[in-house]
């Protein structure tokens, strides 16, 4: 192959010039930062003009021995015949709680059901709970008597014998890639997600069901952050020490509200958790650096909300795929979303045009930051 020799000097330049910028904005303005602002202008020149992130494999893997002290946890509740049948399309987890049966009836009841996908979407899913143990130990028992109590009733809980609690939850992805691995390698599309979350289950499927006739491989998608900067702010729920991610950026990853993963994704990601050191305790962050160590690259699905909610309307509903933050609400959405009437609103041409209005008066507005991008409306 013929390189024109001027334009790799040209590369080498702009890179030694954007290593020399960051390294400079970190000398001069590392001892004085103290707001989010510094580190976003660091994180951001790193991602787009460095983007290399070759130091996790460096730093982060784990050496030979200490692989085999990585603690490996118990299954108090198990279904290893979950996914016994061959096609399966999706298999979905949703990290849930020992406390929030509420959340996971409503789930079951609507866009969780595997029986509506079987009969109105013609589709194979299974949806199953993940969940750790509760950590008050005065009332660990009984709530674990409740938990069987409730499988018995619907089989789909998969629980562990680690705290269930929010510096946990990258054990918890540990459970959900080490379960698909070892019991339904064969899914197409692998899903995680919150379960305070919505999804528009009709779109997925015929979403899923295009990429897969096309056999669709490497893929990830969601809500993508991109240039993330660690959080160094102690008080903060996301704080992140120097110790433990000591690097302005983050790799890019997918808001671990809900994002889709195809079938080869959740191996590549499966062997990469084993090697990498799993203190960093923010779950999507990790799945990033796990899929970075196999050169998976997150894509961007404007019809996923990330942590926003997405605003009521019928023209909204149309194209929907995820929306943040619905527990109360989850059963009236679910009936609004998925009622025929829906797909006839924005039929026809003047069905398009009015839902095109709609949608741009809807996420267009200058202060609004939530959910689908603008972009999405005019599109
Ligand atoms: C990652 O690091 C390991 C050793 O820690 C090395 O064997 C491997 O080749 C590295 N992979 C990449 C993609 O750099
Ligand atoms: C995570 O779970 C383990 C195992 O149960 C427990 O020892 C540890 O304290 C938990 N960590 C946090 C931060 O809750
Ligand atoms: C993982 O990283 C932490 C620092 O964040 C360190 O204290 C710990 O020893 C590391 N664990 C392993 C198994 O290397
Ligand atoms: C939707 O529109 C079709 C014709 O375009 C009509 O036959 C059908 O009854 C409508 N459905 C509802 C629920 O209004």
């Amino acid at each position: 192959m013929y390189v024109n020799p001027r334009r790799v000097r040209k590369c080498q330049f702009v890179q030694l010039f954007a290593t020399c910028f960051i390294l400079s904005l970190m000398i001069f303005w590392g001892p004085l930062d103290d707001g989010t602002f510094l580190d976003y202008v660091k994180s951001y020149s790193y991602r787009y003009l460095v983007n290399s992130y070759a130091f996790v494999n460096e730093s982060l893997s784990l050496s030979r021995d200490n692989m085999d002290r990585v603690a490996s946890y118990r299954y108090l509740i198990n279904h290893p015949e979950k996914c016994q049948r061959e096609d399966i399309l999706l298999l979905l987890f949703v990290k849930s709680s020992p406390g929030n049966r509420y959340r996971r009836d409503a789930i079951r009841q609507t866009w969780g059901s595997n029986k509506y996908a079987r009969s109105h979407l013609d589709a194979n899913i299974r949806t199953l709970f993940a969940l750790g143990q509760l950590k008050d130990s005065a009332h660990r028992e009984q709530m674990q008597n409740w938990l069987q109590a409730e499988d018995e009733k619907y089989g789909d809980l998969i629980q562990q014998d680690f705290m269930d609690t929010f510096h946990n939850l990258t054990i918890k992805l540990l459970l959900q890639f080490s379960w698909v691995n070892r019991y339904c390698s064969h899914a197409k599309f692998v899903m995680s997600a919150d379960d305070d979350i919505f999804i528009h289950m009709p779109n997925l499927i015929a979403y899923l069901q295009t990429l897969a006739q096309i056999g669709v491989q490497d893929l990830w998608i969601g809500h993508v952050h991109r240039g993330a900067p660690p959080v160094r702010d102690k008080t903060s729920k996301y704080y992140v020490s120097y110790e433990m991610y000591p690097w302005p950026a983050y790799p890019d990853y997918t808001a671990g509200a809900a994002y889709v993963i195809s079938g080869d994704v959740a191996a590549k990601v499966f062997v990469a958790s084993q090697t990498l050191n799993t203190s960093l305790y923010i779950d999507d962050v990790f799945m990033g650096l796990c899929a970075n160590k196999m050169g998976v690259v997150p894509q961007y699905h404007q019809f996923f909300s990330g942590e926003g909610k997405a605003p009521y309307h019928p023209c909204i509903y149309e194209k929907m795929i995820t929306s943040h933050g619905h527990t109360e609400d989850l059963r009236y959405l679910w009936k609004q979303a998925t009622d025929p009437k829906v797909k006839n609103i924005s039929s026809g041409f003047f069905g398009r045009m009015y839902c095109k209005i709609v949608n741009i008066a809807l996420l267009c507005r200058i202060y609004y930051q939530g959910t689908y991008p603008c972009m999405a409306a005019v599109f």
